[in-house]
């Protein structure tokens, strides 16, 4: 049992050795057509993406084999190299709470921030009969506060509820409560409602990770080590500055955090609506990370806010055997952890496309993935790949013609 060198082990291997992670050993667990078919209007067919593993990520101290859904060959070597280059990394997330927002019309401020006032703990004892489940698992509604918007033709009063979903994402449960919570501010107020909903931002509501890193990890040779962690700063330092740069800094933080968002069953259209929203908290786009060079320690230190409003019952992840799967793999965390470890792989990920663009640039690792590809395309049997992609990196602009070719000779040599 071992996922040392997972990725030169065959697929049986693979799942032999991992299954060792699971308790359950659950046959592996597809989505049948007919719980998929329950799952959405008009089902045709089940899409398929490729889901491995990032083998280790150390996250407060406690390792995690981490399920991961992506197309992006690039996506899980990557992170793997990241996670390993920054050993341990500190995860805090408190409390995971979400908002929903009663928005209505037709009141002035004065009075809409009086009925606050006077109806506050009657509309929060409300919500809480509403919501008693989730009171009695230790979450549900928390507080509500107010705030007004005006345009040329309207004046809109937004109460906002916030709520601990426990260990749910919370939308249904927290859409339930709002509409209830509706009708009775109407009542109270003489207002009238244009909508009850969940919003998906909530900027105060995040998970924050942070690595050091000493810098001899990133070279054997001190300079060049140096040299590294001065860029990496340096991208950082400019991804707070240019949209343009940010919004792709971004992005392959996402391609770690979707990856495991998938594998887990969760919302990621929520999370990436929640993530880009966030990093334009303060009226410019910018990088969620920062990585800063202590010259004189040698050490790069790593930094990221992260808003992952996750779950790890409900919604799809309570039907979907993968979902299942992919949590079990991870030693049934609690929503909480979950948020910390996905965000550990953001980081990961981060570092390692940082790394990987101020130095050799990210073509050349995806040119052994896609060697990788083409030699599984052209029938190259597990035994032969490894020396097929070996001659196919040493060629100039391979292709599949070539890759057959080659596989061909290989095989009469
Ligand atoms: C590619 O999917 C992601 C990167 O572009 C991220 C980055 O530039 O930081 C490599």
């Amino acid at each position: 049992m071992t996922l040392d060198k997972f990725y030169r082990q065959t697929i049986h291997q693979r799942r032999l050795n991992i299954n060792h992670y699971i308790e359950n050993k659950m046959n592996f667990p597809i989505l049948e057509e007919e719980r998929a078919n329950q799952m959405i209007e008009n089902y045709l067919y089940t899409y398929g993406i490729p889901m491995g593993i990032l083998p280790t990520i150390r996250v407060n101290q406690k390792d995690y084999v981490v399920p991961m859904v992506t197309e992006e060959p690039s996506v899980i070597a990557a992170a793997s190299n990241g996670a390993k280059h920054l050993g341990n990394i500190k995860a805090r997330f408190d409390r995971k709470t979400i908002k929903g927002q009663i928005i209505l019309t037709d009141l002035t401020e004065a009075e809409a921030r009086q009925a606050l006032k006077e109806n506050k703990e009657d509309w929060l004892s409300f919500t809480k009969k509403v919501a008693y489940r989730m009171v009695e698992r230790g979450g549900g509604p928390l507080d509500i506060e107010y705030s007004s918007f005006s345009s040329d033709k309207n004046l809109f009063h937004s109460y906002y509820l916030l709520f601990d979903p426990c260990e749910a994402m919370g939308a249904n449960a927290l859409n339930t409560v709002l509409e209830a919570l509706a009708t009775k501010i109407k009542n109270d107020t003489g207002g009238k409602i244009l909508m009850a909903i969940l919003s998906n931002f909530n900027p105060k509501n995040f998970v924050r990770v942070e690595t050091i890193l000493p810098v001899e990890r990133l070279n054997i040779n001190l300079d060049k080590a140096h040299h590294l962690a001065e860029k990496i700063a340096m991208a950082s330092e400019y991804a707070q500055l240019d949209p343009y740069r940010a919004t792709t800094h971004n992005k392959g933080i996402m391609n770690g955090v979707d990856a495991v968002l998938i594998a887990t069953g969760n919302d990621w259209r929520a999370v990436e609506a929640s993530v880009h929203a966030f990093a334009s908290k303060e009226g410019r786009y910018r990088a969620l990370s920062q990585w800063f060079y202590d010259s004189k320690k040698a050490e790069l230190i790593g930094q990221m806010d992260i808003p992952l409003p996750v779950a790890t019952v409900g919604g799809t992840l309570s039907i979907h055997p993968m979902a299942q799967w992919s949590l079990e793999l991870m030693g049934n965390p609690k929503a909480i952890e979950l948020a910390q470890v996905i965000a550990s792989v953001g980081l990961a990920q981060n570092f390692a496309a940082l790394k990987a663009i101020v130095s050799e640039g990210i073509q050349k690792g995806h040119m052994g993935l896609q060697a990788r590809s083409l030699a599984i395309q052209v029938g190259a049997k597990s035994d032969e790949i490894d020396p097929l992609v070996k001659l196919l990196k040493a060629t100039e602009g391979f292709n599949s013609q070539l890759a057959r070719d080659l596989l061909d000779k290989m095989r009469n040599s």
